[in-house]
C-alpha cells in the first residue's frame, strides 16, 4: 500500500481524477468500479472537465456499482445510482449498456447479488476501484466485522452509517441495510484507491494506516492489497505518526 498526502483536497482530487484518467488511457476497456459521497465529488467533476479537454474516450469503459441503499430508488436524489449519474456517467455521456449498478428495489435481493459478481466475472474483473473510507471504518458498505471472505452481499447498517448517510437525503429516510460489493472483490480488484479528506477523517485513517488489521476497521485491510493508494489531504493525515 502507498500512502500519498497532498496539501488540499483540490491537489488530492486532481492527482485522483489523474489516475482514473491514465488507467482509461492505458486500458480504454477498464472496468471501473467508483463510490458515491463527499470524498469524491470533486475528482468527479476533475474527470469530466479533464477528460472533456482530451477527448477522452469512454466508449469502451465498464463502470459496476460499489453499492446502494436497499430499499431507495434510483431517482432520489440521494441513491448512489442518482449521484453517479448525476457528476459522471451524464456530462461523460457514459452509455447505459456500459453502466452495471445494483437494483435496490429489487424482491430477489440475492439474485442480484449472483447477478453482479457474474457482470464482473464476465468482464474479466475490476482494473480500477475508488473508495472512500466512512468514519466507522467502512469501505463500501462493508462494515465493521465484515466477513471479509464476501463477494456481493446485502448487510445490515452499522447505526454509525444510518446517522451519517442521511446527509445524502433531502428528507429523512430509513436507511437499514445496504448491497455493496464485498471484500473478495477488493483483494481481486488490479488497483484500489481510498480517497479522504478534512479532519472529521483523521481518527479513522490513523486507525486504518497505524492500527491492527482487523474487519473492526474495514479499511485497514486495504494494507495488505499489494497494489493499493491512499490520497489523503493535509486535515485526514493530522494524526499519522
Ligand atoms: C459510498 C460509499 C461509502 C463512502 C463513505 C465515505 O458509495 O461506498 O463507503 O465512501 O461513507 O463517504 P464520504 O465520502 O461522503 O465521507
Amino acid at each position: 500500500m502507498k500512502l500519498l498526502i497532498f496539501d488540499s483536497y483540490e491537489t488530492q482530487s486532481q492527482a485522483v481524477a489523474d489516475a482514473i484518467l491514465s488507467q482509461v488511457a492505458r486500458k480504454p476497456e477498464s472496468v471501473l468500479c467508483l463510490a458515491t459521497g463527499d470524498s469524491p465529488l470533486r475528482t468527479y467533476q476533475l474527470l469530466v472537465e479533464k477528460a472533456k479537454a482530451v477527448r477522452m474516450d469512454f466508449s469502451m469503459t465498464h463502470f459496476v456499482a460499489l453499492d446502494e441503499w436497499v430499499g431507495i430508488p434510483p431517482d432520489n436524489s440521494g441513491s448512489c445510482k442518482y449521484f453517479l449519474t448525476k457528476n459522471l456517467f451524464g456530462p461523460l455521456a457514459i452509455s447505459s449498456d456500459r453502466i452495471h449498478l445494483f437494483d435496490a428495489l429489487t424482491s430477489d435481493i440475492k439474485s442480484e447479488c449472483a447477478a453482479m459478481d457474474d457482470i464482473i466475472q464476465d468482464l474479466g474483473g475490476i482494473d480500477l476501484m475508488l473508495v472512500g473510507i466512512g468514519i466507522n471504518g467502512h469501505v463500501g458498505f462493508n462494515e465493521p466485522g465484515v466477513s471479509t471472505e464476501l463477494y456481493s452481499h446485502v448487510i445490515q447498517l452499522d447505526e454509525v452509517t444510518q446517522k451519517v448517510g442521511q446527509k445524502y437525503f433531502k428528507e429523512r429516510v430509513e436507511i437499514k441495510e445496504g448491497i455493496t460489493l464485498g471484500f473478495q472483490h477488493i483483494r481481486q480488484t488490479k488497483m484500489v484507491l481510498l480517497i479522504a479528506n478534512g479532519s472529521k477523517k483523521a481518527e479513522i485513517i490513523t486507525k486504518m494506516l497505524e492500527g491492527e488489521i482487523t474487519s473492526d476497521c474495514p479499511a485497514s485491510i486495504l494494507r495488505k492489497h499489494s497494489n493499493s493508494y491512499v490520497y489523503l489531504d493535509s486535515l485526514a493525515a493530522t494524526n499519522l505518526s
